[in-house]
């Protein structure tokens, strides 16, 4: 794969400290998700992307770092992680590593010197007011859990701004040596040899905050910036960012007005991933069909990364009150299932009453949407949650290897793990479990393996562009194709529980010997895809031509 190789990739994230643990001690480490990497190679993951690795008092799992330049000793040293890239690499898979630049924890040497005296050279690394902002009360991420967004610091004699939690004091990126710190940080790790980073809280990190303001301007240029750095630095790396914004904001962090895509080459799709699940909730597809219309357009070059789960919430903020709440009587019935006002603390197998035919569905259709997708760990082989930890902690487990005690992730005494597997009921790891599903050709896993394998022929999935094929439908069928220079895909997904049959015989001339490539059942030939049956919950994936070049 050449220059655009994030395109075609299949992205797959992971916390180490939940993944394998090698030595016993009750918490994932590096060298434990190395001797993983052949399983992630045969799943066909190109790419993974790790949550935080530095090292961290741990009170937002990661996310509040206290040293840029290192990993958390619990999963191992620098020369340990300088093993994993080459054990990757070798197994052509790039890793992307979580840039956390917008906060560090409060317990950071340089927020430690920024509030000891107002003479530190640090104080103007973060964010302050004299005065108790009047807006303190506005902006909150985590409503419930958060109370203000300006706190107090006795020490400091002073407010210090944070977005998130209190313990994250905010970064001020309107100091030029912040700024210079941040492309050093991205540098050295560049330099390691990771492919780039998957930013946290991008619209935050380039806002320059003023106190009382809440709607405080932007910095565009700092992304401008950021990208020039580290494609000098190396040209394939990639920044993918989180940044849950309008829809009508979102080119600006692809590009400057001059459409060149000179900013972030991939942004996670939160607004599909909020409509993808109104459709799984109705079961009518109207709601995809919408986000495929209205997406905007992307310069050449910028790309989309669609998920269904990912390891935050499930965010349904862009929806109406109506269409959330038809979302969390499907999938989030009880409050416990539900978080901060907005979202769903689950995976997607029980949410979708771990119904096998749905589940292929929902991938495939992630899948073929246009996009690189991402996949979160566990989700290959469809775990639980454990809804008796606290806020996102549910889907935080750790990954479920074996019948072993433990679920194989660990030997350690079961209290003195990181998080405690999911031992009961239907997804218990006596029932989902790595080891019972790999020598089983039915399996889940076995199903992601082949749908991945089928995806990774077709390139246009990636990197040509998606279409919706606006004919007559049946209720509850999407498809919609992928076109190009490699050829044509057609997808067909019903996400009702009727079958259905549908004509695209319109699309006859372009086809060239057609054939269902991936389907959740045999449904013969394809003929002139006139009569093309799709069962409830079924789906057909069709490779209508190749292009010239293949
Ligand atoms: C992002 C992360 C989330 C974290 C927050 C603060 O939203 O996805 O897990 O808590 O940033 O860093």
């Amino acid at each position: 794969m050449g220059d655009r190789w994030y395109q075609e990739a299949v992205v797959y994230c992971l916390d180490i400290d939940t993944y394998a643990d090698s030595d016993g001690d009750g918490v994932g480490d590096i060298r434990g998700l190395i001797g993983r990497l052949d399983y992630l190679a045969r799943l066909g993951v190109t790419c993974l992307w790790l949550h935080p690795i530095h090292p961290s008092p741990n009170k937002d799992d990661g996310y509040d770092t206290t040293d840029f330049y290192n990993v958390d000793p619990r999963f191992g040293t620098l020369g340990d992680f300088a093993e994993l890239l080459h054990e990757a690499q070798n197994r052509g898979i790039r890793v992307i590593i979580d840039l956390v630049v917008n906060h560090t924890s409060d317990e950071h040497p340089w927020y430690q010197s920024a509030r000891s005296s107002p003479d530190s050279p640090y104080r103007d690394w973060y964010v302050w007011s004299e005065e108790a902002p009047p807006d303190r009360h506005q902006g909150m991420v985590f409503p419930g859990e958060q109370n203000e967004t300006w706190s107090y610091d006795r020490t400091a004699k002073a407010w210090y701004y944070h977005r998130f939690y209190k313990f994250q004091p905010d970064l001020n990126m309107a100091n030029p040596k912040v700024r210079a710190e941040v492309k050093k940080i991205m540098a050295f790790w560049l330099q390691l040899g990771v492919a780039g980073f998957r930013m946290d809280a991008v619209p935050f990190i380039i806002e320059l905050t003023e106190p009382g303001n809440a709607d405080s301007p932007k910095d565009m240029e700092f992304l401008t910036e950021l990208r020039q750095h580290v494609q000098w630095r190396r040209s394939d790396a990639i920044l993918l960012a989180e940044a849950n914004v309008e829809p009508d904001q979102l080119p600006v962090y692809f590009g400057d007005s001059g459409g060149s895509a000179n900013r972030l080459h991939m942004l996670f799709d939160f607004m599909l991933n909020g409509r993808l699940m109104l459709a799984l909730a109705r079961q009518d597809p109207e709601s995809v069909i919408e986000a495929l219309r209205d997406t905007p357009k992307l310069p050449e070059g910028g790309q989309w990364a669609t998920f269904l789960r990912n390891h935050d919430e499930i965010d349904l903020s862009r929806l109406t009150t109506e269409q959330r709440n038809q979302v969390y009587e499907q999938f989030g019935p009880d409050e416990d299932m539900r978080l901060y006002g907005r979202g769903i603390r689950r995976r997607l197998a029980p949410m979708l009453g771990n119904d096998r035919r749905r589940l292929e569905l929902a991938y495939a259709l992630q899948f073929s949407l246009r996009g690189t997708p991402v996949l979160r760990y566990g989700e290959e082989i469809g775990m639980g949650e454990d809804l008796s930890l606290p806020g996102r902690e549910a889907i935080r487990t750790p990954m479920q290897w074996s019948y072993k005690e433990n679920a194989g992730f660990s030997t350690a005494e079961p209290e003195k793990l990181v998080r405690p597997v999911v031992d009961k009921g239907d997804f218990g790891y006596q029932q989902v479990n790595v080891t019972a599903q790999r020598s089983d050709p039915r399996s889940l896993l076995a199903w992601f393996e082949r749908m991945i394998r089928t995806l990774r022929e077709a390139p246009e999935v990636g990197s040509g562009s998606t279409t919706h094929i606006d004919v007559p439908m049946p209720p509850g069928v999407l498809a919609h194709r992928a076109d190009g220079p490699t050829g044509t895909m057609v997808f067909l997904h019903n996400l009702g529980t009727e079958d259905a049959e549908v004509d695209l015989s319109s699309l006859a001339p372009e086809a060239d010997q057609p054939i269902d490539v991936l389907s959740d059942r045999g449904y013969g030939e394809v003929g002139k895809l006139e009569r093309l049956k799709v069962s409830g919950y079924g789906y057909r994936w069709i490779r209508l031509c190749r292009g010239q070049a293949v």
